[in-house]
């Protein structure tokens, strides 16, 4: 395949072979391999009409040493099992999972990114209900699906800052909701305010959706405070538990931050050095500015990457394209 590397973005290239299996008589089928990219799916089916409906988001790299390595993808298939218990739906084993992940890469092997483009591998689980239902109520039927497809960064540029417009107007996910589970009805409904954010070059930092106080996440990533020698990340249980934060979060301790999640005061940002977004497409997306319109007040962290982020951003990356030893097993090489 004839792809420039290094200027892909986080946009959709379509992969010779997508994976599929599915659910019926309460039993997963052996994941197969097609090139067929459409579903005949009934126009009654719970997916449509009641948004039964959960995905993942894993990548896989190629190492400086020639080798493929994914990252941590029994932590996805643990949430994906997790999101499916939230919306009703059959979870996924772990082992099916995998070997689907690994059938979707051996079969486009040519779409893994060469080394030294910023470009990787990202695979697109998705998991919906089939049934047709008109009721309201949850199939029994499901579809397990992994697409796979080369992307470049989130956020252009390799490394570089985002503003986030602080939104009061759209709540993503209600305090005991669905923002814990990763299902496209969370996204679904930010739409309205990422929108606009993206309309102004920025993106939507969300707060939690009772009292409109406290941090809840980047749009779709996890937020990151830097507050002297402090790692700061928001409790809350609209939030979704982030991979990457959870890795960052062990690298921050192993060079002597203090981690620390709690909830998270918005106007707390005023004593923080450093900022960031982190999530599997957007890796560390460092934070210039926080704007509050409807207070009138901005919160700056610099125009370029504090160096604790960076030092954290590195260290993360090393492991992934393996300069860095994988002390904690969070890397399957291929
Ligand atoms: N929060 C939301 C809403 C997301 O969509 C994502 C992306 O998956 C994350 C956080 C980051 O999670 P992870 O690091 O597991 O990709
Ligand atoms: C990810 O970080 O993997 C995501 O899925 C976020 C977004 C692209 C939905």
């Amino acid at each position: 395949m004839n792809i420039d590397w290094s200027s892909l973005g986080f946009h959709y290239t379509e992969p010779e072979y997508i994976v599929r299996a599915g659910y019926h008589d309460g039993k997963w089928e052996e994941p197969y391999a097609t090139k067929d990219k459409y579903l005949h799916l009934h126009v009654s089916a719970t997916c449509l009409q009641y948004g039964q409906e959960a995905f993942e988001g894993l990548k896989a790299f190629r190492g400086i040493d020639g080798k493929i390595r994914i990252f941590r993808w029994r932590e996805n298939a643990k949430r994906m099992a997790k999101s499916a218990e939230g919306l009703f739906m059959a979870p996924v084993p772990e082992e099916l999972f995998g070997k689907a992940i690994h059938m979707a890469l051996e079969k486009n092997l040519d779409l893994v990114p060469p080394y030294g483009t910023g470009a990787t591998l990202y695979f697109r689980p998705l998991l919906i209900g089939t049934t047709p239902r008109l009721g309201v109520g949850p199939g029994k039927d499901f579809e397990f699906i992994v697409i796979p497809s080369p992307i470049g960064p989130y956020y252009p540029g390799k490394f570089h800052c985002t503003t986030f417009i602080v939104n009061r107007y759209v709540d993503r996910a209600a305090p005991y909701g669905t923002g814990q589970f990763k299902v496209g009805g969370n996204y679904a409904s930010s739409f309205r305010a990422t929108e606009a954010a993206h309309m102004m070059g920025c993106d939507c930092l969300f707060l939690d959706a009772k009292q409109h106080k406290f941090i809840d996440e980047c749009s779709a990533a996890n937020f990151i405070g830097i507050k002297g020698n402090e790692y700061l990340t928001p409790k809350s249980s609209a939030i979704l538990p982030s991979i990457t934060n959870d890795s960052l979060m062990t690298l921050a301790r192993e060079i002597g931050l203090k981690v620390t999640r709690r909830k998270i005061r918005l106007e707390e940002l005023a004593d923080m050095s450093e900022a960031a977004a982190c999530g599997t497409a957007c890796v560390i997306s460092p934070i210039n500015k926080v704007v509050d319109t409807e207070k009138g007040v901005t919160y700056s962290f610099g125009d370029e990457p504090g160096p604790v982020l960076t030092k954290l951003y590195h260290a993360l990356k090393d492991i992934q394209y393996g300069r860095a030893e994988d002390k904690y097993g969070w890397c399957e090489i291929i």
